[in-house]
């Protein structure tokens, strides 16, 4: 298949003629069953008509996921939610308000209009109401409901930049709209209204304390941070391992010198073997580490430039053929439990904890 490739520039709300040409081309694409790739404020997302369940199966194709992973519905209106649930709950409400159109996926009991394919099999549906200008023109010109997944190969971290759409999806889709940088650079936070209280599935750029003050209390998955619970994850995507780097990633933490000191140690003997080594330090230990490549994440007080920066740079790594990679660990803030869920999973849950041998 050839794979179009269209640059749009997502950082404005008026867009040019030919701009608007290439978004009715590309909305006109989905609702012909077709799929294109696009930017959200979140992570590029690979885009098909949701209420269509061959679309719906050809992004599991394209994508080489297992098709028992729901797809969210992306809507660019309030008025299109009531035609895809089976109720539109006050909590649901409460949240549009405070946080759509943003980074936040919600997931209620779906309606009879919303086919099996995209869900995964399950009677409820994830929504979100994307704010990127591209994303939300798109979502107009192409009727209203696209089931995206991030535009990754399944298990590859989500792409940030164009870049990395192309790298996996060219030749599988049938458009890839280059708008650029995302803001956020991690997935939406995901909360399940369908229980009691509502249950956040995913952590993400929307915190735990945000949804506390708009609907009370809220549980969180215990699978989020750790896969030693003995229960499967809520949200059927968490199970896999996800957003990995070809090199082997571990997460150290601990204090700032030990930390160093550690995977310094480490990085010698793995390089006397003629490995290659990377490390993902924070900007302010970056110059005290020995390894081949040192990519700063950012300043510790700056969680949204580590959460931005996070998948970037796992790619990077790839491209670089890095073997073995060391992170220090970025648990502290608000932001701290998305980026960790992530890494963590990244590693495949390998973290070296030091602090416990410092008596
Ligand atoms: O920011 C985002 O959410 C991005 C952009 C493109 O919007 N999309 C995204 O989609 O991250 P994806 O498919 O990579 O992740 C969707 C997650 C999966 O873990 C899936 O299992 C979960 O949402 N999910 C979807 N529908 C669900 C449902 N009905 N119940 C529980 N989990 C669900
Ligand atoms: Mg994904």
């Amino acid at each position: 298949m050839n794979t179009k490739i269209q640059k749009i520039d997502a950082n404005k709300t008026v867009f040019t003629v030919q701009e608007e040409e290439a978004l009715k081309e590309a909305g006109q694409i989905i609702r012909d069953g077709g799929l294109v790739a696009f930017p959200t404020e979140t992570v590029y997302g690979l885009g098909g008509d949701g209420l269509n369940k061959e679309s719906s199966r050809k992004i599991y194709a394209a994508k080489g996921r297992p098709s028992d992973n729901p797809l969210i519905i992306h809507i660019a209106n309030m008025e299109a939610l009531p035609y895809i649930v089976e109720e539109v709950t006050p909590e649901a409400v409460k949240i549009a308000e405070a946080f759509w159109p943003g980074p936040l996926t919600m997931i209620l009991k779906k309606s009879a209009n919303v086919p099996e394919e995209t869900t995964g099999g399950l009677q409820t549906v994830a929504v979100r109401m994307p704010s990127n200008a591209v994303a939300c023109k798109l979502i107009e010109y192409s009727g209203g409901y696209i089931a995206a997944p991030s535009a990754n190969l399944s298990g590859r971290p989500s792409p940030t930049v164009a870049k990395y759409v192309i790298e996996d999806m060219d030749g599988r889709i049938d458009m890839i709209i280059d708008g650029g940088e995302v803001g956020i650079g991690l997935e939406s936070t995901i909360i399940d209204l369908t229980v009691n209280p509502p249950q956040i599935l995913r952590p993400g750029y929307i915190t735990t304390e945000m949804l506390n003050k708009v609907l009370g209390q809220v549980d969180v998955d215990v699978t989020i941070l750790s896969d030693t619970t003995g229960q499967a994850p809520k949200a059927p995507g968490m199970k896999y391992r996800h957003y990995a780097p070809q090199g082997e990633l571990t997460i150290v933490a601990g204090e700032a010198k030990q930390v160093v000191e550690y995977i310094n140690h480490r990085t010698d003997s793995l390089m006397a073997e003629g490995k290659k080594v990377g490390v993902i330090a924070s900007e302010e230990n970056k110059a005290d580490y020995r390894a081949q490549i040192i990519k700063s994440a950012g300043n510790r007080e700056d969680e949204a430039a580590i959460a931005h920066n996070l998948y970037r740079i796992l790619r990077e790594f790839d491209d670089e053929g890095t073997e073995v990679i060391f992170s220090e660990s970025f648990a502290e803030g608000t932001l701290g439990q998305a980026i960790m869920n992530r890494l963590l999973k990244a590693a495949g849950h390998k973290l070296i904890n030091l602090t416990i041998f410092d008596k």
